[in-house]
């Protein structure tokens, strides 16, 4: 007979060990690895599956299903999937719960939807419902933390749709580490993994977020859904943004936008407006730029401020910038345009909690550096993009078109961007559209 075997996995990356390490030779992390009983595998099973040929496989055209939230659709590629496993991940009161709910009530009035909670009772839950909804449909609740109950559930209702709030609260009875450890969670996704894939229900699973951004627990669980989106928002600010980062039905660089009201999430038409509205009138320092995140053009606010350094080395902060762009930045500005930077101190803002990765905000970020050290007001019309190089030069980004027709929608009339782009760009009517090839040539133009 098979034996039940102990083993020790580690609690941040899922290594395994048969013996306790006090540091995990994978990732690093100490004091992570804790024992778990697993059940001795069966042998290789004799299923009778029996492989098809692709060209005779056919599926409903329609198995997308809009999730009545267009910002959701659109960071899902177009709306829910049938049959998808989708991980929904972020900080506690993001509004993961919310949106879930909110999306569970909607489709509740054409579809069975079943909302499993492990985190709140039938009473909260019904309490944020009222809150956040005109009208309550036919949602069927449950509150419950074991998934085999759960799945009995599920297999009496029958239900198209399934949310599990969240995976660190449920768990598995075979198994006896905690909720929300690395076998619990993988064991639990599995679970849930069979029923989308074999009964073709949706499910949606709420995972919570550790202090370094990652899902609580494991990586595995990542590799095991379809769709991995990410609740992101700046501390107190009302804006969230939900991100994909991994999406086997789409694209994952589309970014929706939401704003958290006192009755619930609500879609961001103009996210453009939100993150330059409050642009301070006649400040140095300040410089507006147009990002694309996924196929929408965003346009940010940029601050810099350099101030005479206390410290020996002085001080570079980046917020929503990554820091060695910052650095690298700054060293192309000390060397080629010779500011003296080595004795100032630069902190670096994205205004409105974004995040951006991308180059094309590096001229924008420069040009807010040398208006802060200078002291010298970017007027209030121009818009500037480009990505910066280390000799200085200024190299062309990509659509570099819907950069400049959203800048033109929100009345920006002078455009900085690089040389090479302006031929990309067709129409010029009532706008001044300025290639640059270098930095200095940039500056030249600001401050013409
Ligand atoms: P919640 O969805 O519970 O977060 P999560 O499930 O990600 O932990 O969000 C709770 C926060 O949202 C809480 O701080 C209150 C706020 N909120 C509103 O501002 N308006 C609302 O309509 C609701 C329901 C919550
Ligand atoms: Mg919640």
């Amino acid at each position: 007979m098979a034996k039940n075997k102990s083993k020790f996995i580690c609690q941040n990356c899922g290594t395994y060990a048969s013996a306790w390490l006090g540091k995990c030779p994978d990732c690093g992390a100490w004091d992570s690895f804790v024992e778990e009983v697993v059940n001795a595998q069966k042998g290789v099973s004799l299923a009778k599956s029996e492989a098809v040929l692709l060209k005779d496989i056919s599926y409903d055209k329609s198995i997308r299903t809009t999730s009545g939230i267009a910002e959701l659709d659109l960071v899902l590629g177009g709306g829910i999937v049938a049959g998808s496993l989708v991980l929904v991940g972020g900080d506690p009161g993001i509004g993961k719960s919310t949106m879930l709910l909110q999306v569970a009530n909607h489709l509740a009035q054409f579809k069975k939807v079943l909302y499993v909670s492990g985190e709140e009772s039938l009473a909260q839950i019904k309490l944020r419902a009222e809150r956040v909804s005109e009208q309550l449909n036919d949602l069927l609740l449950l509150a419950e933390n074991e998934i085999a109950a759960v799945l009995s559930v599920v297999e009496k209702n029958d239900p198209e749709l399934l949310i599990v709030d969240s995976i660190q609260t449920m768990y598995d009875e075979a198994i006896s580490s905690a909720p929300g450890s690395v076998s619990q969670v993988r064991e639990v996704t599995n679970k849930l993994m069979l029923l989308a894939k074999r009964h073709g229900v949706v499910v949606f699973i709420i995972g919570h977020v550790t202090k370094s951004g990652a899902i609580a627990g494991p990586k595995v669980l990542e590799h095991m859904v379809d769709t991995v989106l990410y609740f992101e928002g700046a501390n107190r600010s009302v804006y969230r943004m939900l991100r994909a980062v991994k999406n086997r039905f789409g694209s994952t660089n589309e970014i929706g936008v939401f704003e958290m009201r006192s009755r619930g999430l609500v879609g961001v038409e103009n996210p453009s407006k939100i993150f330059i509205d409050n642009k301070p009138k006649g400040a140095s320092g300040s410089v507006v730029t147009a990002c694309v995140e996924g196929t929408r053009p965003l346009l940010i606010e940029v601050q810099a401020l350099t101030s005479v350094s206390n410290y020996a080395s002085p001080r570079r902060l980046a917020v929503g910038v990554e820091y060695n762009r910052l650095t690298f930045l700054i060293a192309v500005l000390e060397k080629i345009v010779g500011m003296a930077l080595g004795s100032v101190d630069v902190y670096v803002n994205l205004v409105g909690g974004v995040n951006v990765g991308e180059p094309a905000l590096d001229l924008a970020i420069v040009a807010a550096i040398a208006s802060s050290y200078r002291n010298k007001v970017i007027a209030e019309d121009v818009i500037i993009f480009g990505e910066v190089g280390l000799t200085g030069e200024v190299r062309g980004i990509s659509n570099a078109e819907k950069r400049v027709n959203e800048a033109v929608k929100m009345g920006y009339r002078k455009i900085i961007l690089p040389a090479i782009n302006t031929a990309d760009i067709n129409c010029t009517t009532g706008i001044k559209l300025i290639g640059v090839k270098r930095i200095e040539e940039t500056f030249d133009q600001i401050w013409a």
